[in-house]
């Protein structure tokens, strides 16, 4: 089965092809991000509209590279799920009108779903249970995956995501958007002792992340130290962040790991690029006898393989299943219930409008899984 995978959620055009759910036949990814780069961030109806030049091209790029035509694709994949508004229309929206012209299933894929796939790419003998830590721009979170497209959320960030720390610490440090890796870089040559940080603690749940205390005691150092007209090293305050934010993912993870009794540990999400996380959770995996997967480089931003990967693994749960689409109100993939389902018949688009458009799968009138655009979960 060869899947095309198409992600449009933040500032990335990807569409890749994936065969069988392990061979990567194709990899095209359009980074906006030199664009982004001068306001600091990303614009989201800049990205809206580079995702609609761009994406037609990264699709006919995938294609040929993977040396396939749409007769050859078995199905559409597409991130419908978080991510900006605009860009992900732009992504569903194309992925609808390719599958219905081609006549092929559309598939629905959580990002942070496909986040966690992109691990089987590289280590297809990872199978669930496992507990996962997915660290992006936009999340933070401990997941139990209980099966390939089942999950437990059981600890999310309270304020900032990890990714969004580390590019509000660069900035403050005087790196380009995003800083991610260029905090990684320079911690390289720093010492991690250097500055003493806070470990934010979460009143109320020990799984949960909070990571604005942190980025403020950064930017109260570098401000205060300024003002006394003196500057702090770069090298060693990237080093001491990275050390820390490292840390306190790893000590979440570890302590989620061992109440819960998983021995088998996944990192997911752009963050899992950094040297820092991956290097504390694999000691402290080996130091307990723990099996850590971890994407490889170029699966941990975001592109189109995860949510190809992702969508074979629902594919073949639904073989020989009866698909068919409805429109239906908000939910979320993740741990939430569908809360209501409207048959498409029944949907009046001039009251509702069309943001609740919802692709939903159904055996036996038991729904399998319901998907909107935009849901910011
Ligand atoms: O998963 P991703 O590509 O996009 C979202 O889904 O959000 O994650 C992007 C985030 C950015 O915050 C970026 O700075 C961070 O991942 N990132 C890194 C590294 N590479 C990317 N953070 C720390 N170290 C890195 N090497
Ligand atoms: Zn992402």
């Amino acid at each position: 089965m060869k899947i095309l995978g198409i992600e449009s959620s933040c500032d990335e055009t990807a569409c890749s092809v994936v065969e069988d759910g392990k061979t990567v036949l194709s990899n095209i990814v359009a980074s906006q991000i030199d664009e982004h780069r001068l306001y600091g961030g990303v614009v989201p109806e800049i990205a809206s509209r580079r995702h609609a030049e761009n994406i037609t091209w990264v699709t006919k790029a995938a294609l040929e590279e993977a040396n396939c035509t749409m007769e050859d694709i078995d199905a559409v994949a597409v991130t419908y799920a978080p991510g900006l508004i605009g860009a992900l229309l732009v992504g569903v929206s194309f992925a609808k009108g390719l599958a219905m012209s081609a006549n092929k299933p559309l598939v629905p894929v959580h990002h942070i779903a496909g986040h966690i796939a992109a691990n089987y790419i590289s280590h297809p003998e990872l199978k669930p249970p496992y507990l996962c830590l997915v660290v992006s721009g936009g999340h933070s979170h401990i997941v139990e995956v209980l099966d390939y497209s089942r999950y437990h959320v059981i600890g999310r960030t309270r304020d900032d995501a990890a990714g969004e720390c580390f590019d509000k610490v660069a900035r403050t440090l005087g790196f380009e958007y995003p800083g991610g890796k260029f905090i990684d870089n320079a911690a390289k040559s720093g010492d991690p002792n250097a500055y003493k940080l806070p470990h934010p603690k979460v009143q109320g749940s020990e799984y949960d992340f909070s990571f604005s205390g942190l980025k403020t005691a950064v930017i109260n150092l570098v401000h205060n130290a300024a003002q006394k007209g003196e500057t702090v090293n770069v090298n060693d305050m990237a080093a001491s962040f990275q050390n820390t934010i490292s840390d306190i993912l790893v000590d979440k993870a570890m302590l989620a790991a061992k109440d819960l009794g998983y021995i088998t540990i996944g990192l997911a999400g752009g963050v899992s690029a950094n040297s820092g996380v991956r290097e504390k959770l694999q000691k402290a995996c080996d130091k307990r006898g723990y099996k850590l997967y971890m994407p490889e480089f170029k699966y941990c931003g975001d592109n189109g393989a995860m949510i190809a990967l992702q969508a074979d693994e629902q594919m073949k749960a639904l073989t020989a299943l009866q698909r068919c689409r409805w429109i239906g109100f908000r939910n979320n993939l993740m741990d939430k219930p569908v809360r209501k389902i409207i048959r498409l018949e029944n949907y009046d688009y001039s009251k509702n409008g069309l943001y609740f458009i919802t692709i939903c799968t159904v055996h036996k009138n038991e729904l399998l899984w319901a998907t909107d655009v935009g849901d910011g979960a």
